[in-house]
């Protein structure tokens, strides 16, 4: 799969990736051989579901010339139809430099792929101490039985991580902003190092969507995002994916098919219809969430908002020279309360759900504990921490609803 995807727009003009956000989004993976009639006279807007396990042949020769090609060939369902071959293209397009992408069934299970493209037994591998605690457990659980030894380190540590790398460290796995806590990390300077060492890097990038941050262009090797968050975007949908370099791509794809790897046309799909709006959704999202995270900094029961692009979050000085903006989730510490308190804060909101994931176009709310997943501590709330994802709601209508928690919060002092 090549980065620049094209097609023909309306009047027959071409469409490329490095088109703005949006008009990438309107545009990207249709192409006319996926849309069109036969004759090239006449087509349907989207590319549409192919649901695949057996494809037929006419001939051997047929079956045959389809095993030599595989990928963005009719061969067998688990190596893609036109649907999914759509959706790799237009997160291709998302992340310049990238070879292509590959889909997984969930995010977990995109890390996991990459991870296992690029180690082996006895290799050496660096996480970030705010990973995303399925990305902790996978990296001390599944891959330590496979020989690999994993490490911790401090998210803000930045291009002196090199002090870290041992001749058998092989993939340092980058985060930003770091999950829970939002550390964003100096990612070129990172990558610079790790490149220097010959240590291939991975990141995931899901809190920018690929949108607001463009790893690959960081000097990235490899760079998943849960498409399960802003990309599906309405709760619908589990999904992952992993883009890489030239370099990279051809291991991807390569584990992703030794394990098995492969998401469903309806599903693929689903996703699609999600892309098409994720500049515009998610706009919105981060224009109400700085409202939100404005407006709560300035409460008096607040003791930090960890939000990206407030001064008070770690590594701020990084997304200002880095992001081109920043997306709906942020955590917020409370100068009071415990997790025990949650009940009191959370049970009566009327406009936040209360549930795990985010990026969907419905607010979420959750307590959070982060200072119970850190390896190397540093995190040490005052109070009642929490998470919020930021919705396509009115935000007047959300910060009501804090408010009113927030009173509630008063009442235990
Ligand atoms: C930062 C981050 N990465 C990856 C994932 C995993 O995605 P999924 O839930 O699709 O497995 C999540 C899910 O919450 C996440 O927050």
């Amino acid at each position: 799969m090549g980065g620049a995807g094209r097609h023909p727009g309306r009047h027959g003009g071409v469409s490329h990736s490095h088109d703005k956000p949006e008009t990438w989004a309107a545009a990207a993976g249709r192409r006319p051989e996926w849309t069109q009639n036969r004759e090239g006279t006449g087509g349907i807007v989207n590319p549409p579901v192919w649901r695949a396990s057996t494809i037929l042949y006419p001939t051997i020769a047929d079956m045959d010339s389809a095993n030599q090609r595989q990928d963005e060939t009719l061969f067998y369902g688990r190596k893609g139809t036109p649907t999914t071959w759509a959706l790799r293209e237009a997160l291709t397009g998302l992340e310049p430099g990238a070879e292509g992408t590959m889909l997984y069934p969930s995010g977990v299970a995109a890390i996991t792929g990459a991870m296992l493209a690029a180690l082996k037994p006895g290799e050496h591998l660096l996480i970030p101490d705010s990973a995303y605690d399925p990305t902790t457990h996978l990296s001390h659980g599944l891959l330590r039985q496979l020989g690999v030894q994993a490490e911790a380190y401090d998210p803000l540590i930045g291009g002196a991580i090199a002090g870290k790398f041992r001749p058998n460290t092989r993939l340092l796995v980058l985060e930003s902003p770091g999950s829970l806590t939002f550390e964003v990390q100096d990612i070129p300077a990172m990558t610079a190092a790790a490149r220097q060492a010959g240590i291939a890097t991975l990141l995931d990038n899901t809190w920018a969507a690929s949108l607001h941050f463009k790893g690959i262009a960081a000097g990235c090797d490899m760079v998943m995002q849960a498409l399960t968050k802003y990309v599906a975007g309405h709760s619908d949908v589990m999904m992952g994916s992993v883009s890489a370099t030239p370099e990279w791509f051809g291991r991807l794809r390569s584990t992703a098919w030794q394990l098995g790897h492969c998401v469903s046309g309806d599903e693929a799909a689903l996703a699609l219809r999600g892309f098409r709006t994720l500049p515009v959704r998610m706009a919105r999202q981060q224009e109400s969430a700085l409202k939100i995270a404005h407006w709560l900094k300035a409460q008096p029961l607040v003791e930090r908002v960890l939000h990206p692009a407030l001064p008070d979050c770690p590594g701020h000085e990084n997304w200002k020279r880095d992001f081109s903006g920043s997306s709906g989730l942020f955590g917020v510490v409370l100068k009071t309360g415990s997790r025990a308190d949650a009940p009191i804060f959370f049970d009566q909101l009327s406009h936040f759900g209360i549930g795990f994931s985010w990026g969907g176009y419905e607010s979420l709310a959750i307590p959070t504990s982060p200072e119970k997943l850190r390896k190397l501590g540093g995190f040490v709330p005052s109070g009642l921490s929490l998470r919020l994802s930021i919705g396509l709601e009115d935000p007047d209508d959300l910060i009501a609803d804090l408010s009113e928690a927030l009173k509630r919060m008063e009442s235990i002092g």
